[in-house]
């Protein structure tokens, strides 16, 4: 049974898993909240399977009341109203699953999964548990997004035309390989599919759906894709990719390029064409809109987190309190997540891994320590695809690119696994059907 939290102003008893990779940053995060006059949460227990990689962390943790414990089932025992789950991404579904079974709300790291079929999974356990899930975009918290989805779905600008969305983040080999998962397809029988599109710049697509959707807490759905996923680093998945999608209604073209195989670091942008706005939204720094030659700047708040855990206490307040539908006040929900989802499923079993050929890779060392597979002068070319609105192939600015595989994506509800990777591009398919059959066989 869930725990029924006094008031909405509560600070929620928070269980968090994890203390390695993203999972410190959001112990600290939570500590932080703390320290606030009006903390929305206080961090009460941790579940972490090799406390001794953290000996200090740990220390820290227990002199501040903090419990320590190995294993989820403990945790799930003691008295919390809700966990964080910043964990590999084959383990959301099932880590959710137990958390909401044992009457815990849940705030699950991005992506929601590693494909729609797991996602569905999250959102039935979520209806029957009747308690809240919220997914860890954190941008879809700030003050600035949210006024702009309200101006965008209340018709200001007018339409939406199109929207490009870039970001290039050098990831160096040691990303690749500091756990078991990263760069992966699978892992121990389950989907991760981990990618720049699906993991590390996931919310930058996320975000250009959500401001794309039709009503206040919907994200557009795509309806066809056309994809290029190319590979320089020694992984299963690609690295970088070229993505146009169809979403909404309107068919609104959406042209996404990303890339971790390079040098330096552009940090992304999402630029959306309305009939009567240019919206132009930098990650970390604010959203200018832009209206004839009235410019009006929002500034992106340095803590979402705050905002998102105060959102929420909230839900789960009004899921505890009146039995209703925790998920109505979610700001970040597991549909919006899955509109994510349906969209790089759907360029992996459109298109194929494609490796970069030796020569167009140089390698450059790291800051950590490590090297780096960058290709030749990606950056300023993911730069022009902005402009140029097009595939990255069709602008014919990289002798390693290839044709773009495509398909329809209406109906989309199970992943049927990644195109081959046999380094040719995979005829243009037409319905979901086809595609999936041609990418079964390619099994
Ligand atoms: N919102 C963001 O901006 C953001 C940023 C980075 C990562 N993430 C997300 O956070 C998640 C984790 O990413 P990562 O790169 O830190 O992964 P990671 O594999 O490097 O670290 C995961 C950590 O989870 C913990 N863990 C693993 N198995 C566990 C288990 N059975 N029980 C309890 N704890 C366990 C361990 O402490 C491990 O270090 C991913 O979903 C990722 O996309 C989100």
């Amino acid at each position: 049974m869930p725990i029924i939290m006094s008031d909405a102003l509560t600070p929620l008893r928070l269980g968090l898993t994890g203390l390695g990779g993203y999972a410190g940053y959001v112990c600290d995060r939570v500590l932080a909240e703390s320290e606030n006059d009006a903390p929305a949460a206080h961090l009460l227990a941790v579940c972490e399977p090799e406390p001794d990689r953290f000996p200090r962390r740990v220390a820290e943790l227990l002199a501040r009341g903090v419990a320590v414990v190995r294993d989820f089932d403990e945790l799930l025992n003691l008295k919390l109203d809700g966990v964080w789950l910043p964990l590999p991404i084959d383990l959301h579904l099932p880590f959710t699953e137990r958390a909401l079974g044992a009457g815990k709300g849940v705030i699950c790291e991005k992506p929601a999964a590693g494909c729609v079929d797991d996602v569905d999974q999250m959102i039935a356990a979520r209806d029957r548990a009747r308690l809240p899930v919220a997914i860890g975009f954190q941008d879809v918290f700030q003050p600035a997004v949210t006024t702009l989805k309200r101006r965008l779905v209340a018709g200001e600008f007018g339409k939406p035309r199109s929207a490009q969305v870039v970001g290039c983040w050098p990831r160096s080999e040691r990303y690749f390989t500091r756990n078991t998962w990263a760069g992966r397809i699978r892992r121990d029988g389950r989907w991760v599919m981990d990618s720049p599109a699906s993991n590390a710049l996931a919310h930058f697509l996320h975000l250009t759906l959500f401001l794309l959707g039709p009503t206040r807490a919907a994200s557009a759905r795509a309806t066809e894709v056309s994809a290029e996923l190319y590979r320089a680093n020694a992984i299963e998945n690609y690295d970088t990719c070229s993505m146009r999608f169809l979403a909404g209604d309107d068919d609104v073209p959406i042209c996404v390029a990303y890339t971790h195989a390079c040098a330096a670091s552009i940090e992304p942008v999402v630029e959306i064409e309305t009939e009567r706005a240019q919206i132009r939204y930098v990650s970390g720094r604010h959203v200018e809109v832009r209206v004839g030659t009235n410019v009006e700047v929002l500034r992106l708040s340095p803590n979402p987190h705050h905002l998102m855990l105060r959102s929420f206490r909230g839900a789960l307040h009004h899921a505890t309190s009146n039995n209703g539908d925790g998920e109505a006040l979610v700001a970040s929900t597991l549909e919006m997540a899955r509109a994510h989802i349906v969209a790089v499923n759907a360029a992996s079993e459109a298109a194929p891994v494609i490796d970069v050929a030796p020569d167009c890779i140089q390698v450059v060392p790291s800051a950590d320590q490590s090297n780096i597979q960058a290709i030749r002068d990606v950056v300023p070319v993911m730069k022009s695809l902005m402009a140029r609105r097009c595939l990255l192939h069709d602008s014919r600015l990289a002798s390693w690119s290839h044709p773009a595989g495509r398909m329809t994506i209406n109906g989309y509800s199970h992943f049927a696994g990644p195109a081959s990777s046999s380094g040719a591009a995979p005829p243009a398919a037409t319905n979901p059907a086809s595609i999936a059959a041609t990418a079964a066989a390619a099994h």
